[in-house]
């Protein structure tokens, strides 16, 4: 659905700025790997999907600003993740995954690998790029969280306690970090159209026994007084005002994007 009266792109000039985004193959990711290198940065974009990656270079407009740098790199190798992270000036701590299931159904595992990839690889990242930000004395950090960093859903043990834990370790980064000028903040979406999603519809249809054309209205946006998906552009744009200098004063804040969701 297009965003009747969608204005245009906040200003924001991150020439000779280099930022690392993960997860920058697919979906939310992808978008702020794009918006970032449109505002002049070099991005470093981290993902194990190598032809995800290579999609994401062919995609970026020849003679645009800024450039992609493609990083093949699975965030559960945790120390390759602290090192990649390295002289880094805006970290955007994206890459996920999610699996429903009932808990006492949950496999262990893939709890683990949750936690892993959400939350213990921020947690790598920010150790791996704060050093070169505090001493230049500028840092941004944003961490996409989700309406499930604030509520629970059921059926979403691992994805909904590592959300809630990106949302301590962001406020723990924005304490640590104003003194040497870096902000961290959350970005909270409801729904997005990502390719997350659509694998969700199948699983939430058997999970709840309805069929999956009535997931969307029935289920995801039930609760949403916009009844409509976020489209990745617009979480980008959040990720980009977090960047600009307007947004200075704005830390260990989570700016939630979820049509209403959270507002009941
Ligand atoms: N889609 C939504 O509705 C929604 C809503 C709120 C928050 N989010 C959050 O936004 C972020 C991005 O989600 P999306 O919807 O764009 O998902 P997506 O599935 O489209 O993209 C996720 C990317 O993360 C990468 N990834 C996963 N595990 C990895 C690993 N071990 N190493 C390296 N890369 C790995 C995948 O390859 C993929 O490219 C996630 O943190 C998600 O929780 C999404």
């Amino acid at each position: 659905m297009t965003v009747i009266g969608t204005p245009g792109p906040v200003s924001l000039d991150l020439d000779g700025r280099t930022a690392l985004v993960t997860g920058a193959a697919s979906g939310i990711g992808r978008a702020c790997a794009l918006r970032l290198a449109a505002a002049g940065a070099t991005v470093r974009a981290v993902d194990r999907d190598a032809d995800g990656l290579a999609a994401l270079v062919a995609d970026h407009p020849d003679g645009g600003r800024g450039g992609i740098e493609p990083r093949s790199l699975d965030l559960t190798d945790l120390d390759a993740a602290e090192r990649a992270a390295a002289g880094a000036d805006l970290l955007v701590n994206n890459a996920g995954l999610q699996l429903v299931r009932p808990l006492e159904e949950f496999p262990p595992e893939v709890f683990h690998q949750v936690l892993t990839v959400m939350l213990e690889a921020p947690f790598r990242l920010l150790r791996g790029a704060l050093p070169h930000m505090y001493a230049q004395g500028w840092g941004r950090v944003v961490n996409i969280s989700s309406v499930h960093g604030l509520r629970a859903s059921p059926y979403k043990s691992a994805y909904v306690a590592a959300k809630h834990g990106l949302e301590g370790l962001s406020k723990t980064a924005a304490l640590e970090g104003a003194r040497h000028g870096v902000t961290s903040n959350c970005v909270n979406p409801g729904y997005v159209r990502t390719p997350l999603v659509e694998r969700q519809l199948a699983d939430q249809a058997a999970a709840h026994g309805i069929p999956e054309e009535r997931v969307l209205t029935d289920l995801l946006l039930a609760d949403s007084a916009l009844k409509r998906l976020l489209e990745p552009e617009e979480v980008a744009e959040a990720v980009a005002y977090l960047c600009t200098p307007q947004a200075s004063f704005m830390t260990g804040a989570s700016l939630v994007l979820d049509g209403g969701w959270s507002a009941h």
